[in-house]
């Protein structure tokens, strides 16, 4: 089985394929987009142990030469100093208007490698083949690019669409399980914040998606056609591409608070944050009392974190998670927007969240962390 999800953006549409095995169909499908019959490949040092000959043996396949760089693995790579190197390396290899960059990795070489090719010559193309769930569902579709800089994540990059994005569901056999659960955080999100029916889908047969790749082709692909409807429609994020960041608010507090650090994933950040998104919802009377419920207990069917009592370590007391809040980039001319929910399934974008209401869901949180011995 393997599905075709469109991205539908005037003049730059295109194809997210998804299904095990759709790595082979990088050298005819790249073939067949022109330029030279040189393809320069930007990796990571893991990913390159596990994937790149295969990318490789399929662009030979198609009469297409290569080379890859393979960068240090991990959040640190993106940055301006290799940022740098990747560009000059693109340029060494000689990258022409015309030609394709190619991206494999996880989020972090799709961001790198994308901003890389949005500068390129003022812009070349580039294909995201990406390697983790949470890249083949959320980053490596819709053209966010970027690094990061001391003052915060993603604060330097620029919207910049892929040609063509290479889902193989097989790849995501060889993630770690707690890597494969925080990608599960964003494909949960997605039933959570516009399709109720996904959601029961997910209840149902999610916890089989480690082993069923019927049930992982279905998600990731479902996933990849809501991420394609929103970003069609709000491209640069003036209105409902801000739906995508339900739960990152509470995310970006949590991970800015754990250091950026293992002890919480940006994935599980984003599955604790819809479930604190959907308690402070159900406070404010815009949710069913039953909702945060209903997402905590499928959240621990999978084994993820669902609430900061999961999360190890000193977290901060309630006003310091607040203020880490108000350092996140969608607040606008100092006031929070919040993705808050009407149910499963229907989220929308607020600033009206009163931040007594917060402050309550999150000092809860915190006294239940209390009462637990070593979290
Ligand atoms: N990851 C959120 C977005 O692409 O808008």
């Amino acid at each position: 089985m393997t599905e075709t999800v469109t991205v539908d953006l005037p003049g730059r549409v295109y194809d997210i394929r998804v299904g095990a095995g759709v790595l082979a169909e990088a050298g005819p499908r790249i073939a067949a987009m022109g330029g030279r019959k040189h393809v320069a490949i930007l990796t990571d040092e893991t990913v390159a142990g596990l994937h790149l000959r295969a990318l490789q043996d399929s662009l030979g396949a198609a009469g297409l030469t290569s080379e890859a760089l393979a960068l240090p693995a991990g959040e640190a790579t993106k940055s301006w100093p290799h940022l740098e190197r990747s560009v000059e390396w693109l340029l060494d290899q000689k990258v022409e208007r015309g030609d394709i960059v190619v991206a494999l990795g996880g989020g972090v070489i799709g961001d790198l490698a994308g901003f890389a090719a949005a500068i390129l010559r003022r812009g070349v193309r580039f294909v995201q083949i990406p390697t983790t769930l949470l890249a083949q569902v959320d980053s490596s579709v819709g053209g966010k690019t970027g690094i990061n800089a001391p003052h915060g994540k993603n604060l330097i990059g620029a919207f910049h669409q892929p040609s063509l994005v290479l889902c193989d569901t097989a790849l995501l056999d060889t993630l770690q399980r707690r890597d494969f659960l925080a990608g599960y955080g964003e494909v949960v999100k997605y039933g959570m914040l516009g399709d109720a029916g996904f959601f029961e889908w997910l209840e149902v047969n999610a916890p089989r998606m480690a082993d069923d790749m019927d049930v992982r082709i279905h998600a990731v692909t479902r996933s990849c056609q809501m991420k394609a409807e929103i970003v069609a429609r709000d491209e640069t994020e003036q209105g409902d591409r801000a739906l995508l960041n339900l739960g990152h608010t509470f995310c970006h507090a949590l991970e800015a608070a754990t250091g950026y650090s293992d002890r919480l994933l940006h994935g599980e950040g984003v599955a604790i944050g819809c479930a604190l998104a959907f308690e402070t919802s159900a406070r404010m009377g815009l949710c069913a009392q039953e909702d945060p419920s209903r997402v905590r207990a499928h959240l621990a069917e999978m084994g993820m974190k669902k609430d900061l009592v999961d999360i190890p370590g000193d977290l901060p007391d309630a006003a310091a998670l607040l203020d880490l809040m108000g350092q996140d980039k969608k607040v606008v001319d100092g006031t929070l927007r919040f993705i808050m929910a009407r149910g499963i399934g229907a989220a929308f974008v607020t600033s009206d969240v009163p931040r007594d209401v917060v402050t309550s869901v999150l000092n809860d949180a915190l006294a239940a962390r209390a009462a637990v011995p070593n979290s």
